[in-house]
């Protein structure tokens, strides 16, 4: 199966399935000279976990990151970093049953009709267990960024199905497992979810991501633009259905007056682009935001087909998770570290020796 990295002078290469031995990733291209150990990624890990909270899935996960190489006596090296994590709560149990059946919502369908064979274990490489590789690369991305340019990504949900927050307060997002920026409304999640489980169903979610610090200039037009980088990273998350830079689709809504970022000596007088103009940042905060489709595998029986195309229904046994969004936070913010770092890179090797033409803008 091709695919399975991205990038251009940083790429990241993922591998291992959900119910395999391990997981890993190749991140080639991070710049010799960066302090980095095996603990600095078990932060971003924990923040990702299953079994993190009791509003998410039950598996249980150690998550222990083990550096194979690139990394000599705690700093790298400028060759290719391997990071190993190994499946320890991958239970087995009997797959003949869902190897034979296509879940709906799920890649079952499609990668039976693409490959002619499939990994039925959890959802094989389709499972959302990938994702933890993306966010231990962006570990390396996300420290690089800020070492380098004092960048800082940082995401917080900012819709649980018809909830939205009343109140915003970064401060809130890490006290509470929903990364809700609205410590007041932790309550009314909890109860929202429990009786979203009680009823077997799911909901969707929204995320936002925000990167402070960006220095204009990153970004490579035409067919590598910022915009169009960050929303194909995010894109690649598992049930993300929708991506918005900026004000996003609310654009169709407003008028150029009110949507076009003036530009004062006190700074732009407001971000509506989310800091991307011509697929270059701006200088601005990067603000892209995602959406996530409810749980596919939910408690209520759905109709389906088996390999023969006879008709089935697919139930989920056991505890589902009625939000998968809820922990998505840490998995886009580390799509969006790991498209900067990259611009970053590519930036400094064709424009490295341009000057700022004009002050920059506040
Ligand atoms: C962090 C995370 C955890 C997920 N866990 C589940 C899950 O427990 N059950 C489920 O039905 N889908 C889950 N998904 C979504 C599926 O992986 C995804 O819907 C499926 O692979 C089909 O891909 P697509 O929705 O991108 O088309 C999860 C997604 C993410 C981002």
């Amino acid at each position: 199966m091709s695919s399975n990295s991205f990038g251009k002078l940083l790429t990241v290469t993922t591998f291992g399935e959900s119910h395999g031995p391990a997981i890993g990733c190749v991140v080639d291209g991070c710049p010799p000279g960066l302090a980095i150990e095996a603990s600095e990624f078990a932060p971003d890990l924990q923040r990702r976990a299953t079994g993190k909270s009791r509003y998410t899935s039950q598996r249980r996960e150690a998550d222990e990151v083990e550096i194979l190489s690139g990394v000599y006596e705690g700093v790298t090296t400028g060759t290719p970093i391997a990071l190993l994590i190994r499946n320890t709560d991958a239970r087995s149990k009997d797959y003949a049953e869902i190897a034979r059946t296509f879940r709906p919502g799920h890649a079952d369908y499609t990668y039976w009709h693409k490959y002619g064979v499939r990994d039925p274990r959890g959802g094989g490489r389709s499972s959302a267990r990938e994702t933890t590789m993306r966010v231990a690369a962006a570990v390396i991305a996300k420290k690089w960024l800020a070492e380098h340019h004092g960048i800082r990504v940082r995401g917080h949900l900012s819709a649980l199905g018809e909830l939205t927050p009343r109140a915003f307060d970064w401060d809130a997002v890490e006290d509470n497992p929903f990364f809700w920026p609205d410590a007041a409304m932790v309550a009314e999640l909890e109860q929202y979810i429990t009786a979203l489980r009680k009823s077997g169903d799911s909901v969707g979610a929204r995320i936002d991501v925000v990167a402070e610090g960006v220095p204009p200039g990153w970004g490579e037009p035409i067919y590598g633009k910022l915009d169009a980088e960050l929303a194909a990273a995010l894109m690649s998350i598992n049930a993300v259905k929708g991506v918005e830079i900026g004000d996003g689709f609310a654009a169709v809504a407003q008028k150029g007056s009110e949507h076009r970022d003036e530009l004062t000596a006190d700074g732009f007088t407001s971000n509506h682009a989310g800091g991307i103009l011509g697929g270059i940042s701006s200088g601005q905060d990067v603000r892209a935001s995602i959406v996530l489709k409810p749980t596919s595998s939910i408690l209520i029986p759905g109709r389906s087909l088996d390999v023969d195309g006879e008709p089935t229904e697919v139930v989920t046994k056991g505890r589902h998770d009625p939000c998968v969004g809820i922990r998505a936070t840490p998995i886009a913010e580390a799509m969006v570290a790991l498209v900067l770092m990259d611009q970053a890179l590519r930036h400094r090797a064709q424009c490295g020796d341009v000057g700022a033409m004009t002050p920059r803008i506040a």
